[in-house]
């Protein structure tokens, strides 16, 4: 009986989720989750709309890139019908493919076999044009996926068939590149490598060559360090049609919300590998961007990734310089970057300072509350939190959480890459926020809060009926007591959209 891969909706919240944008987790199969889904027709029909809008225009960007959405937001509802679809986009240049790491898998679900016959599997796999390219071309972030691939990795090497199976060898070398070698192994396996050299780089494939320089600050210096080794996110192509402008999302905002001017200057403060950066200057294509980074690696990745990005021009910086590049900034972004600074409110006054009036700014940092599930996590590692972080620290806590899963940690898309890991469970140095503390920062830096966005159309239901006052979500006290309520709804980030208060 072929195993399902996954065969259930998968919508639990997960501790990486809001850094990295909006995929959905991988809870266990849910008898409840999955009737709601059953239930769910406004999502049902948008994606069979989707769907038909594709398949009577396959080679319309818009409508390859709404279908991709959809699949991403919702990847339960994938099935056997949307099987053409992915597979006519998973190698498209202007579709980012990790928006079918899951959505591909659950559609492939009723045929994969079972991972205790990996020799069968590898079968299966060799043939199946679509299951190749999604090991080749995105992050597996598929725990069950995961698990029928590593055991057909193993019975390659130990039985020495990689040459019987050339496609799946090399599809598993690709996606050992992606995610760092992330996939845990046995001793058996690690003694097998010395005699099979070709094959060594599906599990342990060649790190990046660090380039970091000096930075006067300790905190700033072991930051770039990690981003140096490990640089983040993990990611291969952003999707060249956006699904909505910069000025749409501005203007979702409010009535008050600052207007952009038609050739605005962006800054993005931290853009790690580009991904962030290369969507803003898809979404404001008029606008000139400016990313600015430390980890000189990390930006290697992001020139490659957002060359031919005319509009985006990348930086080694350090964001509390900013002021040294001599310009205003009509819009402001910094995900995931203030809680990992030595003292986060000095560089966001910094960036205050070059944020032009009636400019605009978007902020993502860390819930010191949602982040008590990546304390529990880190509780169930134990000593092995005390070592060095390396590559072999990172699969053996991998190993761990697996034996031992806690979905919010373990679900996330995250728990799939080293850098993933590194980022959310080995972090060298993290300074959370709370609501107070964002609520006093934002006085003290003479911001006003224009929209604070909650995570899914659910949170903003339960939102509403809390606070039916505040239908722009600007009420701290509010949000607070909605966050304490669900106390891991920012299990992402806390983001919103702020502006100068006068
Ligand atoms: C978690 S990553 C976020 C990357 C990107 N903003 C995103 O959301 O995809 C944080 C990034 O901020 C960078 N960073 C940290 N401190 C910085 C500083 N003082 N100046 C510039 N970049 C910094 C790190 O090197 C790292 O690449």
């Amino acid at each position: 009986m072929p195993p399902q891969i996954v065969d259930a909706p998968r919508m639990r919240r997960s501790v990486a989720e809001g850094n990295r944008g909006t995929q959905p987790a991988l809870p266990p199969p849910d008898c409840g989750a999955m009737l709601a889904a059953m239930t769910d027709t406004p999502s049902v029909k948008r994606l069979a709309a989707a769907a038909s809008a594709w398949r009577s225009a396959p080679d319309d960007a818009a409508a390859r890139t709404r279908l991709a959405v959809l699949l991403w937001r919702r990847p339960d509802l994938a099935d056997a019908s949307h099987l053409p679809a992915i597979a006519a986009m998973i190698r498209d240049p202007q579709i980012d493919p990790a928006q079918f790491e899951r959505a591909g898998w659950v559609a492939l679900g009723p045929t994969p076999p079972d991972p205790a016959d990996p020799q069968t599997a590898a079968l299966w796999l060799e043939r199946h044009d679509l299951a190749i390219a999604l090991i080749e071309e995105t992050q597996v972030a598929d725990g069950v996926a995961e698990h029928l691939l590593s055991a057909v990795r193993r019975w390659l090497l130990l039985e020495r068939k990689t040459g019987a199976f050339p496609r799946l060898a090399a599809a598993l070398l690709r996606q050992a590149a992606i995610n760092g070698g992330a996939w845990p192994f046995d001793a058996e396996e690690r003694a097998a490598l010395a005699a099979a050299p070709d094959f060594l780089a599906a599990y342990l494939p060649e790190p990046p060559g660090t380039m970091e320089g000096e930075f006067a600050a300790p905190v700033t210096r072991a930051v770039a360090a990690q981003y140096g080794r490990w640089p983040y996110p993990v990611w291969q192509r952003a999707n060249a049609v956006t699904m909505r402008s910069l000025g749409d999302s501005l203007r979702a905002c409010g009535p008050d919300a600052p207007i952009l001017p038609d050739r605005p200057n962006i800054l993005v403060a931290g853009c790690g590998t580009g991904r962030e950066a290369l969507s803003i200057a898809r979404m404001a294509p008029d606008a000139t961007v400016t990313a600015i980074e430390l980890s000189e690696t990390s930006l290697a990745v992001a020139r490659e990734r957002c060359a031919g990005q005319a509009n985006l021009r990348l930086l080694r910086h350090d964001l509390h310089a900013v002021a040294e590049l001599g310009q205003r900034f009509d819009y402001i972004a910094c995900s995931g970057v203030l809680h990992h600074l030595p003292d986060p409110e000095a560089g966001w006054a910094a960036l205050v300072d070059v944020l032009a009036s009636g400019g605009a700014m978007q902020v993502a940092m860390y819930s010191r509350i949602a982040r008590l599930q990546v304390a529990a996590a880190r509780m169930r590692l134990g000593m092995l939190t005390q070592e060095p972080v390396s590559d072999d620290v990172i699969r053996e806590a991998r190993r761990k959480l697996i034996a031992a899963p806690l979905p919010s940690v373990t679900d996330s898309r995250d728990f799939f890459s080293t850098a993933g890991v590194h980022d959310l469970l080995f972090h060298v140095h993290e300074d959370c926020f709370d609501i107070p503390r964002i609520e006093r920062a934002t006085d003290a830096l003479g911001l006003k809060l224009l929209r604070f966005q909650l995570p899914t159309p659910e949170d903003a239901k339960q939102y509403r009926e809390l606070a039916p006052h505040d239908p722009l979500h600007r009420d701290f006290a509010a949000w607070h007591t909605y966050e304490m309520r669900h106390p891991s709804t920012f299990a992402g980030m806390y983001r919103m959209t702020l502006a100068r208060a006068s």
